[in-house]
């Protein structure tokens, strides 16, 4: 299973050497943008992002959780972004986001909160490296999972392979949640089951060692 990172619930007073022990033993680095306009929360812009940029090679997934991700994409870009992942539900058009990261060679990513169907999604399925299938409604880390992610991932599981997406889900995955989805997503974003654990490197070894 990878994992991609999410630094949300890190230690932002001490950020890098938080994060430097275990940077390395992930998959993918994922950064929570919050508004608090499309989300009640507010988290981080570009310039966090631009300061882990020359820390690691490890691709970071920017998941835009804010209105009108269209303007702000070339920030994101600039700052080191290799994937951006922007939510259905903002209100921006998603051909021309689609389009607009294409050029300029940006993996692309669609995210949909938990009482967003899945088939939405289907125009865009073939345009699509990523797929961000939300477990908890965005906008907090340590929330609960909500189980109504299941069948929206066991969905796009079957329909994979005339597709080149890859399937994660986001929100309240740990040791308990991610034998429930480990057989129908190809990636699990993990905050605060990494970020909160005394013991960071065992609890990434611990999702890594669950078959
Ligand atoms: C929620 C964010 C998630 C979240 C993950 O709005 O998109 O990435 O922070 O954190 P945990 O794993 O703590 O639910
Ligand atoms: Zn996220």
């Amino acid at each position: 299973m990878k994992i991609s990172l999410s630094i949300l619930n890190a230690d932002f007073s001490n950020l890098y050497n938080d994060l430097k022990e275990i940077i390395n033993d992930v998959d993918m680095i994922h950064m929570d943008v919050m508004d608090g306009v499309f989300v009640p929360n507010l988290s981080f812009g570009p310039d966090i992002i631009k300061s882990l940029r020359p820390k690691t090679d490890i691709p970071f997934d920017t998941h835009l959780m804010i209105e009108h991700p269209l303007k702000y994409l070339d920030d994101y870009i600039k700052a080191g972004s290799n994937y951006i992942t922007v939510h259905y539900e903002a209100l921006d058009d998603l051909n021309e986001i689609i389009t607009h990261l294409k050029n300029r060679n940006i993996k692309v990513g669609i995210s949909i909160k938990p009482n967003t169907k899945v088939e939405v999604l289907e125009p865009y399925l073939k345009e699509l490296d990523l797929i961000l299938i939300m477990s908890v409604e965005p906008g907090f880390g340590g929330q609960k999972f909500d189980s109504s992610a299941i069948s929206k991932c066991k969905y796009l599981k079957e329909k994979q392979k005339d597709y080149n997406y890859i399937i994660s889900i986001d929100g309240g995955i740990n040791d308990k949640t991610l034998p429930l989805v480990k057989d129908y997503v190809d990636m699990v974003v993990v905050g605060s089951y990494i970020t909160k654990a005394k013991a960071k490197k065992e609890a990434i070894k611990t999702l890594k060692n669950i078959k």
